[in-house]
């Protein structure tokens, strides 16, 4: 969950949180138990749709066929997403919107292209404003709540897998157990194969008007995820700069597909990913093709401040939520340690889609605030994506 909530509001949320812990009856630590017959989920509509990027196009078309069919929903989520932002900013997002409306075709020379004209692009076919696409982009800068896990199996083969958690703890339906966004977020996802001559390039999966990457896989060399990182110089010092005009970082999302589209081996993304100045900082779980070969890199807005890799760690997978690996998680937010406890009891005979989906579906590594499980494999270049929903009783994030 946002600890990073829990700093920005702490009045408002801990009380909400401490009522919903009450309701559902549940409290650290869980004893819940490893799932084992989770994949495949029977419901395959639950598989998300796949929509083909042409990086041939102009950047203002690219998206144009996603943004005209979600256009009324990334306006209904933007609107909540403001809302929320609202409940902390009174007014400020609104003028910080009309401020980026007004800047126009200036932000050509400050953000980078082609996402300068990509966002142009979605902002025409879906009727909003072009400062409004940023903001709606920004927020996935910083909101990422996450577990990502790369393993591999006694071969050397190597799977990398992530469940993504988002929800901003707007909205609480005390009658579905749901929280409004999470639920407005899960019709938002799909797979984007991005393509060049009509070959794929790389896979990403996304919510629709997002066009940062969380998740991704370059077939044959790499996979990599994002999870968030908290910090106190964190992610909104780098939006209020960026915003102001101090642009020399780099969005987080912007770094992650200009390594996908750039960098040829495992090396040399797990490179770019250490070194480039961000505006926020960082989880980066990178998997490379060969044995041995996959990190957790810890951000801050300028360079890393640690590489953890799975061969120095001694074992066979490596994991990440949301908190420094050297570091305690929050209590009342430890994925973590049901993960390993999940992994470890899995063993590596049982890597593998059906054993990593089974930790990832585990509570509460699974819970009310996750969207989506997405699977991905090196050298088979799949990435397969589940929306996920955590039946009652579930810990709410
Ligand atoms: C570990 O796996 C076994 C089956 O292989 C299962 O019976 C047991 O309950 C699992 N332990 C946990 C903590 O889930
Ligand atoms: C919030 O904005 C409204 C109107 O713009 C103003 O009347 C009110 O005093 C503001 N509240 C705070 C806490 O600043
Ligand atoms: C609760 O869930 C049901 C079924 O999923 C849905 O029809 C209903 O609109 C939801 N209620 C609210 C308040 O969102
Ligand atoms: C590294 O990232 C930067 C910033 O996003 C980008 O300009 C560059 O092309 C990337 N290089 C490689 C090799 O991935
Ligand atoms: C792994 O990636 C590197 C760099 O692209 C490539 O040279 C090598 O052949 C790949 N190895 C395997 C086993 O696919």
């Amino acid at each position: 969950m946002t600890n990073l909530c829990l700093k920005m509001n702490q009045a408002a949320i801990i009380p909400v949180l401490m009522v919903i812990v009450f309701v559902q009856g549940q409290v650290p630590p869980f004893k819940e138990t490893c799932v084992t017959n989770a994949y495949p989920p029977s419901e395959k509509s639950h598989l998300v749709p796949t929509y083909v990027l042409n990086l041939d196009l102009p950047p203002t078309q690219r998206w144009q066929n996603l943004a005209k069919d979600k256009g009324s929903q990334i306006k209904t989520l933007l609107k909540k997403f403001i809302e929320f932002a609202e409940d902390f900013g009174n007014g400020t997002v609104n003028t910080i919107i009309n401020y980026l409306n007004k800047q126009g075709d200036s932000m050509d020379t400050t953000l980078p292209q082609p996402y300068a004209d990509e966002m142009r692009g979605i902002a025409t076919a879906s009727g909003l404003g072009l400062g409004e696409v940023i903001i709606y982009n920004l927020f996935y800068e910083v909101f990422t709540v996450c577990t990502s896990i790369v393993a591999e199996d006694n071969a050397g083969k190597l799977f990398h897998a992530r469940n993504l958690d988002f929800g901003l703890f707007l909205g609480w339906d005390i009658k579905n157990h749901t929280w409004e966004i999470t639920e407005a977020l899960r019709p938002m996802i799909l797979n984007v194969d991005y393509q060049k001559g009509g070959k794929t390039v790389f896979k990403a999966v996304h919510y629709a008007g997002y066009i940062g990457i969380l998740t991704a896989i370059k077939p044959g060399v790499f996979t990599l995820s994002m999870n968030e990182r908290f910090d106190l110089n964190g992610g909104f010092i780098g939006i209020i700069e960026w915003i102001l005009g101090l642009r020399s970082g780099q969005w987080m999302g912007f770094l992650t597909r200009d390594t996908l589209l750039y960098s040829n081996s495992y090396e040399e993304a797990k490179k770019n990913l250490t070194m480039t100045q961000m505006l926020a900082p960082a989880y980066f779980i990178v998997g490379g093709n060969s044995t041995g070969q996959g990190c957790v890199i810890t951000r801050d807005r300028n360079k890393a401040v640690d590489v953890w890799n799975m061969a120095d760690a001694g074992k066979w997978y490596i994991l990440e939520t949301n908190y420094d690996h050297w570091k305690s998680p929050l209590f009342i937010d430890d994925r973590r340690t049901p993960a390993n406890r999940c992994m470890q009891n899995m063993t590596q005979n049982n890597v593998g889609w059906p054993g990593i989906f089974n930790v990832l579906s585990s509570k509460p590594v699974l819970n009310k605030l996750t969207t989506y499980t997405a699977l991905m494999q090196v050298d088979a270049g799949t990435l397969e994506t589940w929306l996920q929903y955590c039946p009652d009783p579930c810990w709410p994030f």
